[in-house]
């Protein structure tokens, strides 16, 4: 059974598509607990509704940076986290998390890496820049991390065509529906071994 961290700052729409998916594609894994940065993030609340552990640790409960990440890294030897999912985590991980997890850490884009990455392309900002761009296809992205943003081996693909009369927010939620495809499927994939390495 793959133990799985999910961490996340909003509304959670991708961390309740993958737990649905576990409870019903009978996924050899289970959430063992959810972490948010942001006490009133949708996504706590959510996890609550199913029972599993929710927590709120943020930056700012503790005195420095080095306490901060040593808490999540007690926390995750505290679940025997495997696997860490970032489902819309709005802060960068700390380097001694990844390299504690190195390999075991995916993440969702909602866009064709490697265009459209880095740091300040979050949320609409992506979907903007795309049309920006005149792209005729987006799409999502689920990756490995590694130090550097949207930067690890990508797992998993797939596209929308952006239409002539696309707004940012259309395309968010086309996008938004292959992120909740493409998640649970890598950790589908990672659960029965079966991505190739
Ligand atoms: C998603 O678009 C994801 O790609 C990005 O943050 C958003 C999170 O949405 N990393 P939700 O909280 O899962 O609904």
């Amino acid at each position: 059974m793959l133990n799985i961290a999910v961490f996340a700052s909003g509304r959670g729409s991708n961390f309740e598509a993958l737990q649905r998916a576990i409870l019903s594609k009978k996924i050899p894994a289970q959430i063992v607990v959810v972490i948010s940065n942001n006490s009133q993030s949708g996504v706590l609340a959510l996890a609550r509704t199913f029972s599993l552990n929710a927590l709120h640790i943020s930056q700012r409960q503790f005195q420095n940076e080095e306490a901060f990440n040593q808490k999540i890294l007690e926390t995750l030897r505290s679940y025997n986290v495997d696997l860490i999912v970032l489902a819309g985590y709005m802060k960068k991980l700390d380097r001694s998390i990844i390299r504690a997890f190195s390999n075991r850490i995916i993440n969702i884009h909602p866009a064709l890496l490697p265009k459209f990455g880095g740091e300040g392309m979050y949320g609409m900002h992506v979907h903007e820049a795309v049309i920006e761009a005149k792209e005729k296809y987006s799409g999502a992205t689920v990756h490995i991390v590694d130090e550097e943003y949207d930067h690890g081996k990508i797992l998993l693909q797939d596209i929308v065509a952006v239409d002539a009369n696309e707004t940012p927010e259309s395309l968010a939620a086309k996008v938004l529906k292959i992120e909740h495809r493409i998640l649970p499927e890598v950790v589908q994939l990672i659960a029965e071994d079966k991505l190739n390495k």
